[in-house]
């Protein structure tokens, strides 16, 4: 009995002390598509470039496409007050975060902010190593919406307690913040981040090139499209993505100087691999190419299907890649990524193959099932699968077809 009551005052004194922390659901059912400040500005951020940019989000037609958060990345830190509590650079964001939180709501955006698990940011700003639970209690009263966390100067640390911990903060905060994981992949965190974070940067740093590697002085390098889609080939990442936590390529290069046919290329894999949309590119300034690529309706909604799965690569025929994605109602979306710098022209013949997903139950087999085919750049009906469909993929370029079952 005397031991009985001690258990149970235990498990009393403990209990109100023991909280079960969770990321907030329901936050990224579908990849987040936003823009993200850092591969075109890095650190030249300010309150006039962020307010500009959610402007032209609104007038651009990209917010009614589905583009939502404007994500500022590092660079925006100014020093901690005396009790610790992180502050903006006064200079860069003069009327302060909480004003220009309130400013990106009334156009109907989110804000999305940068931080790291380590000392210092990437580029030498306080991390929140230390502050994790301070850090989300400010994110969260400024009205935060979003929160890309890196991993530069994190030795010695390990990454899954270290995301644990920030998750856990931003549950104590009570703000529905989305939390987006940077750790390049480096730890597999698809292996262990699906309760933890929204989605992780399953790579290094993109490079706005269509397939170098550029190297960097200190031995890392940045990545061209095409590598970042290959790096992680071999731990078949695809099974572990899926609605409320995503897979990330990282953030995108559309309009930041690669060919038309290298940007379609790029945003249709994008779509085809369920990662998030985030643009990085300058939004006042585009032209109407950037545009349409970013805002076709319907590539976008092969990225945003509810079904939430990833495409994987069926075949290669030379140098041309068939990648299939099943989408909702039992419809699917094929692309042919052309890699090499020729045109090449393919006569597919669909009855002569299946589609079984390598992963998950999904499998299409042409002979059995008739599908209606629709070029979803030129929105061109393309027949049925009943026959063979003849078409040139331009060099690095790529085409995307919806099939619909009839
Ligand atoms: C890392 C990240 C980038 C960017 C920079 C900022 O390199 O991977 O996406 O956030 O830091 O310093």
């Amino acid at each position: 009995m005397m031991r009985t009551t001690l258990i149970l005052c235990g498990i009393l004194f403990l209990a109100p002390f023991h909280v079960i922390a969770q990321k907030f659901d329901g936050l990224a059912e579908t990849p987040p598509m936003g823009w993200n400040s850092w591969n075109e500005f890095a650190c030249d951020v300010d309150e006039d470039l962020i307010k500009a940019t959610a402007d032209a989000m609104v007038e651009s037609g990209m917010k009614d496409a589905g583009y939502e958060y404007v994500n500022i990345d590092d660079c925006w830190h100014g020093e901690r007050d005396e009790n610790g509590f992180i502050q903006v650079d006064p200079e860069k964001f003069p009327s302060g975060m909480k004003a220009l939180a309130d400013y990106v709501h009334s156009k109907g955006l989110k804000l999305g902010i940068y931080s790291d698990a380590g000392w210092e940011t990437c580029a030498g700003y306080p991390g929140s190593r230390g502050y994790e639970f301070q850090d989300a209690q400010q994110y969260a009263a400024w009205g935060i919406d979003y929160l890309k966390y890196d991993w530069c100067n994190t030795e010695g640390l390990a990454a899954e307690g270290a995301y644990m911990t920030m998750r856990d903060a931003l549950a104590k905060a009570g703000r529905p913040i989305l939390f987006s994981m940077c750790e390049w992949g480096t730890d597999a965190p698809w292996e262990w981040a699906q309760d933890v974070g929204h989605a992780w940067r399953i790579s290094g740093d993109i490079y706005p090139c269509f397939d170098c590697e550029y190297r960097h002085e200190g031995g890392w390098s940045s990545w061209g499209v095409t590598k970042i889609i290959d790096m992680r080939a071999d731990q078949e990442i695809r099974q572990y993505a899926g609605p409320g936590h995503w897979n990330d390529y990282d953030m995108m290069e559309v309009g930041n100087g690669m060919t038309i046919g290298e940007d379609r290329a790029h945003f249709g894999m994008w779509a085809m691999l369920a990662s998030p949309l985030i643009a990085g590119n300058d939004l006042r300034n585009m032209n109407t190419q950037t545009l349409d690529i970013l805002t076709n309706e319907e590539v976008i909604a092969v990225n945003q299907d509810a079904e939430g799965v990833e495409a994987w690569k069926y075949q290669v025929y030379d140098s041309t890649g068939v990648w299939v994605k099943p989408l909702a109602d039992g419809d699917l979306a094929v692309a042919f990524l052309n890699r090499s710098r020729e045109d090449h022209t393919i006569n597919f013949t669909w009855t002569n193959h299946v589609f079984n997903d390598p992963h998950f139950n999904y499998s299409y087999n042409f002979k059995n099932s008739e599908y209606e085919i629709k070029d979803l750049w030129t929105a061109k009906k393309m027949g049925t699968t009943s026959k063979p469909m003849k078409f040139t993929v331009p060099g690095h370029d790529l085409k995307i077809y919806r099939l619909s079952g009839k």
